[in-house]
């Protein structure tokens, strides 16, 4: 078979590139490991900037969003004893969307399918060849037979654990990374949201995380230690952990109820660089990882791709490769600020093992400065609704 960019990875970045490719008409096939379901079970992001909304509409998949989303123009955040509310609206202009990762990728699939576009499912020990040549290629194993796709350029759209960094010569890839000693735990429960707006809380029993998926669907997160089993944590303990951790006047009004979903996520920051080598382009968690506390990676995923696409588009329209010779370090450099401001926010609103008195004053110092500073808040706002492409 042969196409002209070879996608490895059908989650959120692979279909997103997938789908703006054809609808320019560039031809792409898309590599998955894992079924469709297995997919489309994860649950994971919930929280877009204002340019992943406009890069969904653009890609034709934004009608449910726009009808179905929870528009957001501000967020909480929580303090020991109280909470404060960031404008984001009034201090950017702009708004996020409440949308599920989960949505938004039923929907790639969707329109993926109605335009006729290939998403090949368990694709086994998928193979990038020829990185540094002029015909790079891809191989496969499917139903006992091994297969190969030759194509002009292949997106490494494959996640953290994917192959394509792993191609890169050990020589050349530069990675950073930071480990944190705790992770979070999420939960999914048919509970009404017990706020509107997303709340960031930190408490000396550890951080927790308010959000929703619509108006009888909750999602909540609380800090745990690294390497907790899932199983330590009933729902009566889940609840009782988090209702202790926000702010009185709304644990007053949590509803509680079984949940449906329960996870545990380890937090890092991670960055490898460079983002291109040769024809193999890194996209999204492939290339790098941010805590979710700010909520960018999904986000950051979806700039990536913007880049990408327009490099890609620029190549096959109009002969033009500037687009393609400046993405890795254009995508770097979208990506080390939103890197620095989820670092920051976590160091801020998690308790750390180790930490010091002095530490928890400087987090509590930064809590307050947020709380009374506008110029504090405008920044913040400026981050957290992330920079225009
Ligand atoms: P993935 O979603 O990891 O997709 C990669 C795909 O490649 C997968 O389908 C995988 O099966 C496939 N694959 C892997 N290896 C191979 C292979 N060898 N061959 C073929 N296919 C392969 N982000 C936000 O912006 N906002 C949030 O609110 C937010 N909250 C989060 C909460 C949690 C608990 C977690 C865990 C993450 C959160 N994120 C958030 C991050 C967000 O979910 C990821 O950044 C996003 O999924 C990245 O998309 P991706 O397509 O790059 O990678
Ligand atoms: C959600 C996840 C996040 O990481 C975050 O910062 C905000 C919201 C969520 O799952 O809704």
């Amino acid at each position: 078979m042969r196409t002209q960019v070879c996608i490895i990875g059908g989650g959120p970045s692979g279909l997103l590139l997938s789908q703006l490719l054809h609808l320019a008409g560039i031809d792409s096939v898309v590599l998955e490991r894992r079924t469709r379901d297995y997919v489309l079970g994860r649950i994971r992001a919930g929280v877009l900037e204002s340019g992943t909304v406009d890069l969904l509409r653009k890609a034709k998949v934004g009608d449910r969003m726009d009808r179905q989303g929870i528009v957001d123009d501000g967020i909480v955040v929580g303090g020991e004893t109280h909470g404060f509310r960031i404008d984001i609206k009034a201090l950017t202009g702009k708004s996020m969307m409440v949308w599920g990762q989960t949505e938004i990728t039923q929907d790639l699939y969707d329109a993926r399918d109605a335009m006729g576009g290939t998403v090949i499912h368990e694709a086994e020990a998928v193979k990038p060849h020829g990185l540094d040549s002029d015909a790079p290629y891809v191989t496969y194993h499917k139903d006992g037979t091994e297969h190969r796709i030759d194509c002009d350029w292949i997106a490494g759209c494959d996640g953290f654990h994917g192959v394509s960094r792993q191609s890169i010569p050990r020589t050349v890839l530069k990675e950073y990374e930071r480990i944190y000693p705790f992770g979070w735990l999420g939960v999914l429960s048919e509970t009404p949201p017990v706020t509107h707006e997303i709340l960031y809380a930190s408490h000396s029993r550890g951080f927790a995380l308010a959000s929703l998926r619509n108006e009888n669907l909750s999602r909540y997160y609380v800090q745990v230690p690294q390497g907790e089993p899932v199983e330590n944590w009933s729902d009566d303990r889940f609840w009782d952990e988090f209702k202790a951790r926000i702010p009185g006047d709304l644990a007053d009004k949590l509803v509680t109820g079984p949940t449906i979903e329960k996870s545990i996520a380890p937090l890092r920051s991670y960055a490898a660089e460079p983002m291109r080598w040769g024809r193999l382009f890194l996209v999204g968690d492939a290339a790098h990882i941010v805590p979710p506390t700010g909520a960018k990676g999904l986000n950051l995923a979806a700039s990536d791709v913007h880049y990408l696409f327009e490099a890609l588009k620029a190549h096959y329209l109009d002969h033009d490769d500037a687009g393609i010779e400046g993405y890795a370090q254009k995508a770097a450099a979208r990506v080390w600020q939103a890197m620095r401001f989820s670092w920051w926010f976590t160091t801020v609103m998690h308790r750390f093992p180790d930490q010091s008195g002095f530490d928890r004053r400087m987090q509590e110092s930064e809590i307050r400065l947020l709380e009374t500073s506008k110029t504090a808040q405008a920044a913040m706002a400026e981050l957290y609704v992330g920079a225009p492409y």
